[in-house]
């Protein structure tokens, strides 16, 4: 499984593709508002020339006509740009038509394998079930990724599952676990994984053995 950073915060990216982990970004609206004082288009660029991978960005239009427009012009801005579109019949009817022009897409929002199933139909590059909006309902999110990656695997089905709206560092193993082949991951999160007590100690051990060394 490969990690995505799931933030539109350009230091977050920086920071954690020096790691050496990374091999793409996604941003969502609510992601870019949260980002004061900036031009979505020069954002993605800016991470797109950093990154060397896949980089959502998302489209806000409801109807497919709309949605093309905008996956048209995103997909201008940097050849590693993939078109984020929300799991709806508009969002399909455009990642069909992206899909034509060669432009990788990302079907955001899914919540059951039907929809992922239909998104990979329609051609998208990336299908993204949501972890943790599941399981604040009380429905295991972890499972959903299961049931995809079986039914991808039976039917030889080449789209991409990206675990999203990962909420803990056991969702990662978990997603790992289940099938997912990328797990876009909060900066919080990322930096949460590297984190072991045994580590901790082991490291304090290490020092305070190599300053009495010799003595
Ligand atoms: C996926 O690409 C989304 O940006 C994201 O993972 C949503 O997560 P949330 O439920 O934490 O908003």
């Amino acid at each position: 499984m490969k990690f995505f950073i799931d933030t539109a915060n350009f230091d977050e990216i920086k920071e954690a593709y020096a790691w050496g982990i990374l091999s793409g970004v996604t941003t969502n609206p609510s992601l870019v508002a949260k980002e004061k004082n900036i031009s979505f288009h020069d954002r993605l660029k800016e991470i797109a020339e950093l990154v060397d991978g896949s980089v959502s960005g998302e489209v806000i239009s409801l109807d497919a006509e709309g949605m093309i427009k905008e996956g048209l012009e995103l997909s201008k801005i940097h050849p590693n740009i993939t078109v984020k579109l929300p799991m709806t019949e508009a969002g399909l009817t455009a990642c069909a038509a992206l899909t034509k022009e060669g432009i990788k897409t990302n079907v955001t929002l899914i919540f059951s394998a039907n929809q992922a199933l239909m998104a990979a139909r329609a051609g998208a590059t990336y299908v993204s079930p949501f972890i943790g909006r599941l399981d604040d309902i009380g429905i295991d999110g972890v499972e959903l990724i299961r049931e995809i990656a079986e039914i991808f695997a039976i039917h030889e089905i080449d789209s991409q599952i990206i675990a999203a709206s990962i909420r803990h560092p056991q969702h990662v193993t978990q997603a790992a676990l289940a099938g997912a082949h990328i797990a876009t991951t909060p900066y919080k999160v990322l930096k949460q994984l590297f984190k072991h007590p045994l580590t901790d100690k082991g490291i304090d051990g290490f020092m305070k053995d190599w300053a009495n060394k010799d003595k």
